[in-house]
């Protein structure tokens, strides 16, 4: 095949070079053509644009294919836990059991947030949602850490990822326990990274806290399949910002505002609203499912379409999954899970979704599980931060190390008013 494009301009030839991918996607390299001809092009959403050449996640929409590293995520996530997978993506290899022992030592050694630090938490109203928290506490982290900034220095940078890695569990729920007015209940080291978490949730001081190994699980799993998904919203945020060298704690906060919205991360919160208001509403799904449909009605289904996966999205099947085995085994329904599916069941058929290609994403059943175990709504987006962590660090980090990085500035075309005279106020 051609490894060059031809694009005719009136009577003009340019020809453009194609990049081949390793998994033998090819790209029109267009980063001369403006210099060559004058012309950009325009792309708004980044639909068909690649901003960068990855090492780091593949994807395959049309075949619902997702792995990190070269490694299915149906194996990662069967083989591996959320500390395993995080240093798969952020050092780009499975560990050896040294190398894994000394990365989780590492973690521990960094959970406890600065006693200073927990004064933000008073300043924020109590009904603060905890994405806003998240996101100002971590950007809080370059304000305690000034001498770990450097992108340029490896050091500071690995130190920088420890303290990230091993704080954001803790910073999340201080921000749940400050919402229901407990006292935040400190890391334990002794426990794993998830145990952890859902004992600094859960705890309270004034009885002991038994750690359900299923509740564990299925946040571990939950964590894994959240771990990366190439350039999405929240990705591309945190390289865009830290492509003018601003420091990897500013980065990721970044991120995790892009993270918060409906339209992306939100959408698990957005979901679970959605099917309780159909429950409240009688549990009549193709209502619902018809004003999806509705072009007048601005209702979307939460959970269903996405941009990438065009047949399947693997993670939404790894966590339906989940959620058949943690219910069956809590011996519990759930109203809403039960929605779900029928809701599944009838858009799956409708010719509208047929056509559209609009399949359950991550976010349809990752809500369902996050209730089973007792996790608030307000932090079901939280968690998908606590999850995409290792994904933004193992980008930024990658986006620094590239000998071709350049600070991310688009180009427009212009469709305001030519030039005019201006007329002083008093003129007008
Ligand atoms: N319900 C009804 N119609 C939909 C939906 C939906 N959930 N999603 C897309 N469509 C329609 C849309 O109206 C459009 O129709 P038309 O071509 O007639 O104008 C067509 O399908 C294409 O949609 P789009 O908005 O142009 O597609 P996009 O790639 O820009 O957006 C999306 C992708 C995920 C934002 C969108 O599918 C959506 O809003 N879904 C609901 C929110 C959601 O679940 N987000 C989580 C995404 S997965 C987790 C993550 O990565 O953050």
């Amino acid at each position: 095949m051609a490894d060059v494009a031809t694009l005719k301009i009136g009577e003009t030839e340019e020809t453009l070079p194609v990049i081949t991918g390793t998994e033998a996607e090819r790209a029109i390299d267009i980063s001369k053509l403006r210099g060559d001809t004058g012309l950009i092009t325009l792309d708004e959403g980044y639909v068909n644009t690649g901003a960068v050449a990855s090492s780091i996640t593949y994807l395959d929409g049309e075949q619902g294919i997702l792995r990190y590293r070269g490694y299915p995520i149906e194996e990662v996530a069967k083989h591996c836990d959320f500390v395993e997978t995080a240093y798969l993506l952020i050092y780009g290899e499975l560990p050896t059991a040294e190398q894994l022992e000394h990365f989780r030592h590492s973690l521990r050694r960094h959970t406890l947030l600065h006693e200073d630090m927990r004064s933000f938490y008073n300043g924020f109203p109590r009904d603060a949602h905890p994405m806003a928290i998240l996101s100002s506490v971590v950007s809080a982290l370059s304000t305690f850490y000034q001498d770990s900034l450097d992108p340029s220095d490896p050091e500071q940078v690995e130190i920088s990822v420890l303290r990230l890695m091993a704080k954001l569990p803790t910073i999340a729920a201080f921000s749940y326990k400050k919402s229901i007015g407990q006292p935040f209940h400190y890391p334990r080291n002794d426990l794993t990274y998830c145990e952890n978490f859902l004992q600094m949730m859960f705890a309270v001081p004034t009885e002991p806290y038994e750690l359900d190994p299923d509740f564990v699980e299925a946040l571990n799993l939950l964590l894994i399949v959240h771990a990366d998904h190439e350039q999405n919203c929240s990705t591309s945020t945190v390289r865009m910002v830290g492509s003018s060298n601003a420091n990897i704690f500013a980065s990721i906060s970044a991120g995790i505002g892009a993270l918060w919205g409906p339209l992306h991360g939100g959408a698990n919160q957005a979901c679970v609203e959605m099917l309780e208001r159909i429950r409240a509403d009688g549990g009549d799904v193709a209502k619902y499912v018809n004003m999806a449909k509705d072009k007048d009605n601005p209702f979307r289904l939460m959970g269903f379409g996405h941009r990438v996966y065009k047949n399947h999205d693997p993670r939404a099947i790894l966590i339906r999954a989940t959620c058949d085995r943690l219910l069956a085994k809590m011996d519990r329904t759930d109203p809403i899970f039960d929605i779900a599916k029928e809701l599944e069941e009838v858009a799956l058929k409708d010719p509208y979704f047929i056509e559209k290609k609009l399949y359950p994403n991550v976010d349809f059943y990752s809500g369902v599980i996050y209730r089973a175990i007792g996790i608030p709504i307000q932090m079901f987006t939280v968690l998908f931060a606590m999850g995409r962590l290792p994904g933004w660090i193992a980008h930024w980090k990658e986006m620094q190390a590239s000998p071709s990085k350049r600070i991310c500035r688009p180009r427009q075309v212009y469709m305001g008013p030519t030039e005019r005279d201006l007329l002083p106020l008093e003129e007008r």
